[in-house]
């Protein structure tokens, strides 16, 4: 009997090695990794230069603390910033601790100017920020807020409707005291819903209008997963605020939460802290995936071969109408809204040695590595076929 916790629903598989886009069960079953740790995985598994990177930095020094300078975290956080809208880069460990410091960031923000009351966060209803105490009253989700309370205070929810991509009647939602705007740029656990960047834009300007901040969580979908190094991207919108983890540290714990000047400038010493955050393991592995990411062709090919995908899986939704029922996301952040039983359909290519997860409404999430192959696509695209062909 298991002695860990029932706090999740485990797949009865277990692997003993993965390599790229594929991972070996303990049963000698190999399996096309389509979850990649949900996400996280931006380079496959057990990528060379990673495993290069932090076996060089297993044999200097893992960790010391915060007390001391880090240059290796001092270089991954210059590299965040010449790539992006960011000036200052403060690191976590992970997602939930990425947007609970942006959150902090905020309200300090407004400390720091004199407007302690203006600390509300106006957040997406049934978005995901993770799972720490604020994070789910921040998504105000029944499911995961179900036994937590006492209700933690100071979040505000609008509606994102998919099918009327808006925000109905946000201005009556931003008080007096409220300090920023959080969402997701592409909602990931809430089915793969992208906010288009006419929404972002709307977003940006109700900001500054109001004076508030704009946290766009990316999570999930930062760090090339889009064919850009943020979803934001293509909508021109300078976010204040972007919270990141999963790929950055390539399935190593690593987040962070990116600011520009004027929001990191109330986050003086002893303001916010972590043990492990940003430690020089962290770091190198960090650097190590930006050295690929940033390789003048890596995005390119994310989009060229994304496009391919979609491509291939537009032309299964047409030949299987009563199957699929939409094919959602942007780059290799994918989802499958099926008319289907979800878990069945999972469940069925994962006989087929193709590993997929769920997402809200019914859809199946798809997130190969972002180095994917495309003879890698073409055996998804088999199982796939296979898999609905077997439905008729
Ligand atoms: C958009 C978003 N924010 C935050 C989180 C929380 O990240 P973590 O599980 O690393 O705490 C997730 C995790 O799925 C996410 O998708």
């Amino acid at each position: 009997m298991s002695a860990l916790a029932k706090n999740y629903n485990r797949r009865k598989i277990a692997f003993k090695k993965g390599r790229g886009s594929f991972l070996y069960s303990k049963n000698g079953k190999k399996y096309l990794d389509f979850v990649q740790g949900i996400a996280v995985n931006s380079l496959g598994h057990s990528n060379p230069n990673l495993i290069k990177a932090i076996n060089n930095q297993a044999k200097k020094v893992w960790h010391v603390s915060n007390a001391f300078i880090i240059p290796e975290g001092e270089r991954l956080a210059k590299r965040l910033t010449q790539k992006t809208f960011a000036d200052y880069v403060l690191f976590q460990n992970s997602g939930t601790e990425a947007t609970e410091a942006a959150i902090k960031a905020a309200r300090r923000y407004f400390y720091s100017i004199g407007k302690p009351n203006k600390n509300r966060i106006l957040c997406v209803k049934n978005a995901f920020h993770g799972r720490t105490i604020a994070a789910i009253f921040a998504s105000g989700s029944k499911k995961m807020t179900e036994g937590f309370g006492p209700k933690v205070p100071g979040f505000d929810h609008i509606e994102f409707r998919k099918f009327k991509p808006r925000f109905p009647n946000i201005r009556n939602k931003i008080k007096k005291n409220t300090a920023a705007i959080m969402v997701e740029t592409i909602m990931g656990e809430g089915g793969i819903k992208p906010i288009p960047d006419t929404c972002l834009k709307y977003l940006r300007k109700i900001c500054n209008e109001k004076k508030i901040l704009l946290i766009l969580d990316e999570v999930q979908c930062g760090i090339g997963r889009t064919g850009d190094f943020f979803a934001f991207e293509g909508s021109k919108v300078k976010p204040d605020i972007v919270p990141i983890a999963k790929g950055i540290g390539g399935g190593f714990p690593l987040g962070a939460v990116l600011m520009t000047k004027k929001v990191a400038k109330s986050m003086i010493p002893g303001s916010h802290g972590s043990t492990f955050g940003g430690n020089p393991l962290a770091m190198s592995i960090g650097n190590a995936v930006l050295d690929q990411i940033f390789k003048k062709t890596f995005l390119k090919n994310v989009k060229k071969i994304s496009k391919y995908f979609y491509q291939e899986l537009i032309q299964i939704k047409i030949d299987y109408p009563k199957i699929i029922e939409e094919v959602r996301g942007v780059g290799l952040l994918i989802g499958l809204k099926l008319f289907i039983d979800q878990k069945k359909f999972i469940q069925k290519l994962e006989d087929n040695k193709l590993l997929t997860i769920k997402a809200a409404e019914n859809v199946v999430r798809i997130l190969p590595p972002l180095n994917v192959k495309k003879s890698e696509i073409d055996l998804a695209i088999k199982i796939i076929k296979k898999v609905c062909k077997e439905y008729k």
